[in-house]
């Protein structure tokens, strides 16, 4: 096991790299207010990674760096925007601090003897947080104008016609959330598992595709507030909403600065939550709740228990889902038909994250962890939880229980859309 953990930080480690292997003028700039400069996430990844294993949470110890430099990295005292004003750690004082910390982190690891499952948990927590500001970095790479600095992405499997539509979820209990014996990298905020009784629903079987989202503006979706929220409305003007970001008047679409044409078959990424809401009300469907997505992608109606994934037991393989970020785009709708759910869903996992209906609020009986400021300071935000992961998302820091959460708002993050449908 902790030959896996070591793998898994130097997977995640490798993704960090290669998304900061640019020049030093891209890596200080700022290239949206949305977001971080990238030499900020660098050296943020090794605070934290100093902070949880090296310290084990104790910010009065004595850190890597100097108590005055840390504290540029804390998340909570500096807004995105403001930390290009920050006297951050050039990119060669940054590599070499979070090497320097990763080489005392396998030291510990090594003097781990036989570990328990409790005992690693900070690493896994560690290598999902360096996954997730990979996710984050790579969002800064798509706001980013410019010359191409990354690829068209990896070769995906084809997609096919998928016939049915939507898929019945009959009325009845399931277990929602997981605890740490069956999951035991699970995140605070996906515990603990209890039991939750839905009425019968229906959800797609495939996320909206951008030939459907095509349809919605070709029909003026943008410009009848009857499919808005009064709230989406209101953002709709002010923000000037016309078509999902980073797609053209004239028809293209702009991925890591390769222009290109829109992918008619491919789930729609880089629309909001208020855009998601009223493309499903002009659909005559709605968000499901993230309650309803776990349990049509988990819950197996016939064994009466949850699986560890949609399709099974065993864990990720490319054949199943679009994840660890090669691909830079979601694969089309259809391509994974042997990722399906026991209810026959099919690319919850990976491609693009799915808004829900839901705010983000602690399940019952929930505790922090070890890094208790991940969730609790987020509860009863204005904030609404995505769900499946993208294709950027590292291949072992997402599950079904996984809860990912952001404003109505936002739109630079890889997210998508499932309807549901009441019955
Ligand atoms: C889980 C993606 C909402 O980026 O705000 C990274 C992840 N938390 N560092 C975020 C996170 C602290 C978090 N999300
Ligand atoms: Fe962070």
């Amino acid at each position: 096991m902790r030959e896996q953990i070591a793998r898994g930080l130097e997977e995640a480690r490798g993704r960090t790299l290669g998304l900061t292997d640019v020049d030093e003028v891209e890596l200080s700039a700022q290239h949206s207010p949305l977001m971080s400069p990238l030499v900020w996430d660098l050296a943020h990844i090794g605070q934290q990674e100093d902070l949880w294993l090296l310290r084990r949470g104790n910010a009065g110890a004595q850190g890597v760096l100097a108590h005055k430099i840390e504290q540029l990295y804390d998340a909570f005292e500096h807004p995105r925007a403001s930390r290009i004003d920050l006297p951050l750690l050039p990119p060669g004082e940054a590599r070499r601090f979070i090497s320097e910390v990763r080489g005392r982190v396998f030291d510990g690891l090594d003097r781990v003897g036989e570990a328990t499952p409790e005992q690693l948990f900070p690493y896994v927590m560690v290598e999902q947080h360096e996954q997730q500001h990979v996710e984050t970095m790579l969002a800064t790479h798509q706001l980013r104008t410019g010359a191409p600095l990354l690829g068209r992405g990896a070769p995906l499997p084809s997609g096919r016609v998928v016939p049915a539509g939507s898929v019945l979820v009959p009325a009845g209990p399931f277990t929602l959330g997981v605890d740490l014996d069956d999951e035991p990298w699970a995140l605070d905020n996906e515990r603990p598992a209890h039991r939750v009784d839905l009425p019968a629903f229906r959800i797609a079987q495939v996320p909206v595709s951008n030939g459907e989202w095509q349809a919605f503006v070709a029909a003026g979706g943008y410009d009848h507030p009857q499919w808005w929220s009064e709230r989406g409305w209101q953002h709709r003007l002010q923000a000037g909403l016309q078509r999902p970001l980073f797609w053209s008047a004239a028809g293209s679409r702009r991925r890591f600065g390769h222009v290109e044409e829109i992918p008619a078959d491919e789930p729609v990424q880089h629309v909001c939550f208020f855009e998601a809401e009223a493309f499903a009300a002009w659909a005559g469907a709605r968000l499901p709740t993230e309650q309803e997505w776990e349990k049509a992608c988990v819950w197996d109606p016939v064994a009466h228990r949850r699986r560890r994934w949609p399709w099974g037991d065993s864990g990720w393989r490319p054949e199943m889902a679009n994840l660890g970020g090669d691909a830079l785009r979601p694969a089309p709708v259809g391509a994974y038909e042997h990722g399906a759910s026991a209810y026959g869903v099919e690319q919850m996992i990976g491609d693009v994250w799915e808004w829900t209906s839901s705010r983000f609020e602690p399940w019952p009986g929930f505790e922090t962890m070890l890094y208790a400021d991940y969730s609790a300071p987020f509860f009863a935000g204005d904030y609404r939880v995505l769900r499946g992961g993208s294709w950027a998302v590292g291949g072992a820091s997402i599950r079904p229980s996984f809860r990912n959460w952001d404003l109505p708002v936002r739109r630079q993050i890889f997210s998508g859309v499932r309807l549901a449908w009441d019955v």
